[in-house]
């Protein structure tokens, strides 16, 4: 292993975000290492998409700091590409267009956006549809053309907002596997965002358990799955899978009850 393989990517020390008297996530701190898919999972509400703000830099901790190379965020940046459920593509713009845009703010040449463009939608296996409207694709589709845009502009970290979210069962699984190569073959560090245990036990290097009022860690997974960088089918079905997804499961289920004890219940309306 080389040195960079193992160097620290991300640091998020200590943040807190308060919304008003509303504090939606306190004193979260982890770290992400250099080429790791980092999977943080909790349930609606519980600060993941404030979380992913503060990652972008779209908004500022309210205390703490978060750092990307040793470098504190402070704003947006080319160094983040990010990935949300609603697609957010052009639609007067084909696929291909669409995946060039971020290499135009970069200031790219012509033929090196239409080159670099082409390379990965033939990575996200759209090749042949790169002069497809988005209302021309299906949702699952328009994802890998998103997928496709926050990959072509290199970016350090891929941020990802529940990516996954709005499509079948089918596609989202196929997505999943299509992602792990990618991200496996190119190196990227990878922070996924999901209220899905199984898609985080699937994906996940390590897997954050959020629980939510106020959003915190609960407990950080490692997850060992021999197999999954192999494309073992049987893999989410095997007894060390299930065995995650439950543990997994408990804490978000403890993380729940804690919250619904009433005498909470009233400290929080107090
Ligand atoms: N701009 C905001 N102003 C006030 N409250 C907010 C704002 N953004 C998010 N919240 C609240 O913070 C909590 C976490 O929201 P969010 O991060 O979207 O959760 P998740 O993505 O996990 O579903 C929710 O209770 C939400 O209502
Ligand atoms: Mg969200």
């Amino acid at each position: 292993m080389t040195k960079n393989d193992t160097a620290t990517k991300l640091v998020i020390s200590s943040v807190s975000k308060r919304f008003g008297d509303f504090l939606a996530l306190d004193r979260i701190s982890f770290e992400v290492s250099t080429g790791e898919f980092f999977v943080l999972v909790g349930p609606s509400g519980c600060g993941k998409s404030t979380l992913l703000d503060l990652l972008t830099g779209l908004a500022a901790p309210t205390q703490g700091s978060i750092s990307l190379d040793g470098k504190t965020i402070t704003g947006p940046g080319l160094d983040r590409g990010v990935a949300f459920q609603q697609y957010a593509l052009l639609p007067w713009r084909t696929a291909q267009a669409n995946v060039e845009l971020g290499l135009e703010a970069k200031g790219l040449p012509r033929a090196e956006r239409r080159r670099t463009a082409r390379h990965y939608l033939d990575l996200v296996g759209l090749a042949d549809f790169a002069d497809r409207y988005p209302a021309q694709l299906s949702g699952g589709m328009r994802q890998r053309v998103a997928i496709a845009r926050s990959l072509a502009f290199d970016p350090e970290v891929l941020l990802m907002d529940e990516p996954f979210g709005a499509l079948d069962a089918q596609t989202r699984e196929g997505l999943q596997d299509q992602l792990l190569q990618i991200q496996r073959s190119t190196g990227k560090t990878v922070v996924f965002i999901t209220h899905d245990i199984e898609e985080a036990v699937y994906l996940g290097d390590r897997v954050a358990v959020l629980a939510p009022r106020p959003g915190r860690i609960k407990r950080i997974f490692e997850i060992e799955l021999p197999g999954r960088t192999s494309g073992d089918e049987d893999l989410r079905s095997s007894p060390v899978f299930g065995r995650y997804r439950h543990e997994i499961w408990r804490e978000l289920r403890e993380a729940g009850e804690r919250r619904e004890r009433p005498a909470e219940r009233e400290a929080r309306v107090a």
